[in-house]
């Protein structure tokens, strides 16, 4: 792959030069790795729908390198989301608030609001700044497919499509950002994701209320999504997963921890059973699956709190129906 790049900061200049030039840089993120654009150029914008195939009802998230590149893209900034930006940016909280002439409609699909975030990984933060624009991102994979958690994977799928793949290894958090929502006096949690939802409630004082299913709020939404090709079902039994065995030729088992003595094929996510090491290796395992030609990935369920809410809404989305 001739666009694959290690991210030194050569390489991270020209990405930068491509990025200003209207072209498309796939890059790290401390999340998955982002496809990015220049946010404020139409036609660079809808590249990224072209190449992931993303529908154009689905708006984009736009990176920053500072908490101060924020104010032009934004109306308003309320008082809760300079909170939150203080408490966790950089990092893996995306704000949505009320955008400002500044944003061309397609960045955000036509809303009136803009998905705003501050990455925390040093590669994004340096091209984003050396870039000098705001850079729209969504993960750097085809549309409804298993986001990246590395470089090789965004080359695998969607190639030379992309101007600039910058490589720095796997991300560390490993599921996308958490998308919280300030309307009014209401905040809403849009997507469960790398910051727990609790330490968002921590900062507020208050609960985070839930969008109703029919709400616009949350475009892109979508049943199923983060999906491999190959089946993926939770079980919630030994039962459940034996009678996948017997029904199944290939079945490969997904747990949470270390257990020994389950027949078959089984991968741990976690050599210790921790949430964070779940997170990251969830999508790297589901991916690696597809390609050794599995029939059936069984995964066993976690507990909903921390991280655990996003690895459930993730492995939800990817086994909803087709
Ligand atoms: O961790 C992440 O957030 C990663 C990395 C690359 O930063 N990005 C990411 O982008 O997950 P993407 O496109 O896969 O997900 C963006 C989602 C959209 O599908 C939509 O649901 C929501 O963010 N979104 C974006 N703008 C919005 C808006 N104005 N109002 C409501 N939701 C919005
Ligand atoms: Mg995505």
């Amino acid at each position: 792959m001739r666009n694959l790049l290690p991210a030194t900061e050569e390489n991270v200049r020209r990405a930068a030069e491509i990025l200003r030039r209207g072209g498309l840089v796939a890059f790290p993120t401390e999340t998955v790795y982002g496809l990015g654009a220049n946010a404020l150029d139409p036609r660079a914008v809808a590249r990224i729908y072209e190449v992931k195939g993303r529908p154009s009802f689905d708006p984009l998230i736009v990176h920053v390198a500072s908490r101060e590149d924020v104010h032009r893209l934004v109306e308003s900034l309320p008082p809760e989301a300079e909170a939150l930006m203080s408490e966790f940016w950089p990092g893996p909280l995306t704000l949505v608030l009320p955008k400002s002439d500044a944003v061309p409609p397609i960045t955000t699909a036509g809303l009136p609001t803009v998905a705003v975030r501050m990455p925390s990984h040093p590669v994004a933060l340096r091209l984003i700044s050396l870039a000098g624009v705001p850079v729209a991102a969504p993960s750097a994979n085809p549309f409804g497919y298993v986001s990246p958690t590395s470089a090789r994977q965004v080359a695998e799928t969607l190639g030379d499509r992309v101007d600039v793949i910058l490589d720095a290894g796997r991300t560390s958090i490993g599921v996308e950002s958490t998308i919280v929502a300030l309307r009014g006096d209401d905040a809403f949690l849009l997507r469960p994701g790398g910051l727990p939802a609790e330490e968002v409630e921590r900062v507020l004082g208050r609960p985070l209320k839930l969008p109703s299913e029919s709400d616009v709020m949350a475009p892109g939404m979508l049943k199923r999504h983060y999906a491999p090709r190959t089946r993926v079902i939770i079980v919630n039994s030994w039962e459940e997963y034996y009678r996948l065995r017997a029904m199944y030729g290939r079945v490969l088992l997904l747990l949470p921890r270390p257990l020994h003595g389950v027949e078959g094929d089984v991968r741990f996510l976690s050599e210790r059973g921790d949430m964070g090491e779940v997170a990251a290796n969830l999508f790297g395992a589901l991916y690696e699956a597809d390609r050794e030609g599995y029939e059936v990935i069984a995964v066993m369920p976690v507990p909903e709190v921390g991280l655990g809410r996003a690895i459930m809404n993730r492995l939800r989305k990817a086994s909803a129906p087709r």
